[in-house]
């Protein structure tokens, strides 16, 4: 692939190769052997036009672990707040010439059309409710190990505001693909009817929903996306479809509890699950981040050279 723009893109031998050398990267970075030169000489360019803590530093850690020259455009002082438009800003990004563009944005789409029009390597840092594919991945390859390997037939749930969720979309993708049965849990108006199509069991009651799961997947409530509709009390919502020991304990006793970040405790999820090691993996889920980010870089710069060897250009 020349970028990683969705999982909708990967078939099951993409993603398992992925995994695969993120393992590489996992092994190593626990070793403290943080630094290759798979990325030496190239330019990564990190633009953020959305908030993020997780994925913007692990695609920053993991480009510099990766020997490549990292650039994090400050969106906020950027010529976008003059008006510049998106693809007038790659454009100029472009000409000074990029390997691999890191792009998070609200519009749902708008990666895609970037890429469209650049010559380097664009990964999609998450776009609008479309999707967020290292998100996925993360969350994948920290399944596979806290379950010895496995990654098909699970039983899966996950839970809250799918709606506008790009994460609860790649995670259906990505699961699905392996051949996982997925279940989502939520209100009825944050569970809209399309994603019924996707293959997956639809639920409204957490005890009924979390029954026998091997994998809880906790999603944040996001207000910033729900643009004047129905906004659930916070009370209510915890009350309902929060995560706690009480509703937990109708999964297996060995169910793992996700969340991808940032999480709001006491609303989607009780605090002491949150910080509970034998259930939670959410701080191992971040650490999954880096190394996946690494593999993703890696394979995409692989690409990138042998397409510029064979174009007879030094890359
Ligand atoms: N999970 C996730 O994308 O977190 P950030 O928004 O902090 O990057």
């Amino acid at each position: 692939h020349a970028h990683l723009l969705g999982i909708e893109q990967l078939n099951p031998f993409d993603i398992t190769t992925l995994l695969d050398l993120a393992e590489v990267y996992v092994d190593l970075n626990r070793r403290d052997i943080k630094h290759s030169d798979a990325l030496t000489g190239l330019t990564q360019i990190n633009m953020f036009f959305e908030n993020s803590t997780r994925t913007q530093a692990s695609f920053e850690l993991a480009g510099k672990r990766l020997g490549a020259d990292v650039m994090n455009m400050a969106m906020q002082a950027s010529s976008i707040k003059k008006g510049e438009t998106l693809i007038d800003t790659a454009m100029t990004l472009n000409a000074m010439h990029p390997d691999l563009l890191v792009v998070r944005h609200p519009h749902s789409g708008a990666v895609d059309l970037l890429a469209q029009k650049v010559n380097c390597a664009v990964l999609n840092a998450g776009d609008g409710k479309h999707e967020h594919p290292t998100q996925a991945l993360l969350d994948a390859l920290t399944i596979r190990r806290a379950k010895g390997g496995r990654l098909q037939r699970l039983n899966i749930a996950i839970c809250g505001d799918i709606a506008h969720s790009r994460v609860a979309r790649s995670n259906i993708l990505l699961l699905g693909k392996m051949e996982n049965r997925i279940r989502l849990i939520g209100p009825p108006t944050l569970l809209p009817a399309p994603f019924k199509e996707f293959g997956v069991e639809v639920y409204d009651d957490m005890r009924d929903g979390l029954k026998d799961v091997d994998v809880v997947m906790m999603l944040r409530l996001q207000k910033e996306r729900m643009d004047g509709g129905f906004i659930p009390s916070e009370r209510e919502y915890y009350h309902r479809y929060g995560l706690d020991a009480e509703k937990l304990a109708y999964a297996k006793p060995d169910a793992i509890v996700m969340h991808p970040g940032p999480m709001n405790r006491g609303v989607e999820i009780d605090g002491e699950i949150a910080d509970d090691i034998n259930r939670s993996v959410i701080q191992e889920q971040v650490e999954m981040g880096v190394a996946v980010r690494m593999a993703a870089m890696d394979l995409l710069a692989r690409n990138l050279r042998a397409r510029r060897t064979d174009a007879g250009v030094m890359a």
